[in-house]
């Protein structure tokens, strides 16, 4: 029995429905779903709490060795992040945080400090991770990797209806603009820039249902496993 697991890749912009698709699919198939947006999210909390500067990349890379930041999973395949020892699942996902995470990561050391314990996940299971440079840094082997996207206008929405939902004011028209400078930072840093890998399937779901979007990725990941190909087995 070989010790290698299947990994799905899903890269893509912000409010492109990763996250929501990717716990879908990772039941669907019986895989760990691992968002990794939730672990640059945990450093810009971090960064956030110790009144650092957006600008102040020194600084950020100074607290990195303070960071103990730890993945649990509940037996539903919920990812919590924990943050030297406290829960801070909640906490990450405030709009305000959104900008902090792009911050962090642009700053190269970050990612740096993040890669390994990423990588590690993927060896000791069969993942979907999503993010924005797995398919291209982290996992450049993973098994499929899916480019997903959808119109600005479109991802805007899914956000907002989201902000509401977890009960969080939130204004439409500033959520697009948020997301627009979100894609134009994470497209033009210098460290790791969302791109599309050469080998990854593009799934555009700009009009589509949830339901539409989840059967659409379904279909791409087990054509390209190969149907019956092992889904949930390991290879
Ligand atoms: O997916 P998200 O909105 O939770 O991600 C938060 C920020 O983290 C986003 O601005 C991009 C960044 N990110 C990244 O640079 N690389 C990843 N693999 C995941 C997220």
């Amino acid at each position: 029995m070989s010790t290698q697991y299947h990994a799905i890749a899903i890269d893509g912009p912000s409010g492109a429905g990763k996250s929501t698709l990717s716990q879908q699919l990772a039941r669907a198939l019986g895989y760990l779903h691992v968002d990794t947006g939730a672990i640059y999210r945990t450093v810009g909390l971090a960064a956030c709490r110790r009144g650092i500067s957006m600008e102040d990349r020194a600084g950020i890379e100074a607290i990195l060795p303070q960071l103990d930041i730890r993945m649990r999973f509940g037996l539903d395949g919920g990812q919590q992040m924990l943050l030297n020892g406290e829960d801070v699942s909640g906490e990450i996902r405030r709009h305000e945080i959104s900008a902090w995470a792009s911050a962090v990561s642009a700053i190269p050391a970050v990612r740096e400090f993040l890669l390994e314990m990423q990588r590690r996940m993927a060896r000791e299971q069969n993942v979907i991770m999503d993010g924005r440079d797995i398919g291209t840094v982290v996992l450049p082997d993973a098994d499929v990797k899916i480019f997903l996207t959808a119109q600005p206008e479109d991802r805007a929405h899914r956000r907002y209806l989201e902000l509401l939902e977890r009960g969080q004011q939130a204004q439409e028209a500033q959520v697009l603009r948020d997301v627009i400078a979100r894609d134009e930072q994470d497209t033009h840093r210098a460290t790791a820039p969302l791109r599309q890998a050469p080998d990854a399937l593009v799934a555009d779901t700009t009009g589509m249902s949830r339901e539409e979007s989840f059967q659409l990725l379904l279909k791409l990941i087990r054509d390209r496993l190969g149907e019956g190909g092992g889904a949930g087995d390991e290879k």
